[in-house]
């Protein structure tokens, strides 16, 4: 089915410049960017995101990390577009990622890990509502 999943680009693939080959690899696999804008979190922004994970023990380091330097945030559409979007980032831990994947390739550790995508279709609905007002997304 047709499908939205929110993506982000971390800071360290921001500074790394590699913004544009992370879109390539969403646009030659059939994900369109449907909304986009830069963004240096608040530290409220960022736990606000990652509320879920508020009891984990990376919970700290992971909204330090996060809040390093601007993201890019993208909404990403097209079939199966949760898991197509999840298949081309790889493992959660680069050490663990597929050959070709975005954190095989961009990735340096589990909290620099250069991109961030919805773990399902619920949470995708969530997390694109957190970042960008409906108007803002442009169906294509
Ligand atoms: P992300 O998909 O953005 O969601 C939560 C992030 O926490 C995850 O990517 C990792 O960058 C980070 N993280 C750090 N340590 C862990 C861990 N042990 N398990 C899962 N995620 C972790």
């Amino acid at each position: 089915a047709l499908e939205r999943t929110l993506s982000i680009v971390k800071p360290d693939a921001v500074a790394k410049n590699v913004v544009g080959e992370i879109y390539s690899r969403f646009e030659k696999n059939g994900l369109k960017v449907v909304a986009a804008k830069m963004k240096h979190l608040s530290k409220q922004e960022a736990e606000g995101f990652y509320a879920v994970h508020r009891e984990r023990p990376f919970f700290g380091a992971l909204v330090n990390f996060m809040i390093s330097g601007p993201v890019m945030i993208q909404v990403l559409e097209g079939e199966g577009a949760v898991l197509k979007n999840r298949d081309l980032m790889g493992a959660t831990n680069p050490k663990d990622a597929a050959a070709g994947t975005i954190r095989a390739d961009f990735a340096d550790s589990i909290d620099a890990n250069a991109v961030h995508g919805s773990d399902s279709l619920e949470n995708a609905a969530i997390e694109i509502s957190y970042f960008f007002p409906a108007t803002d997304v442009y169906a294509r």
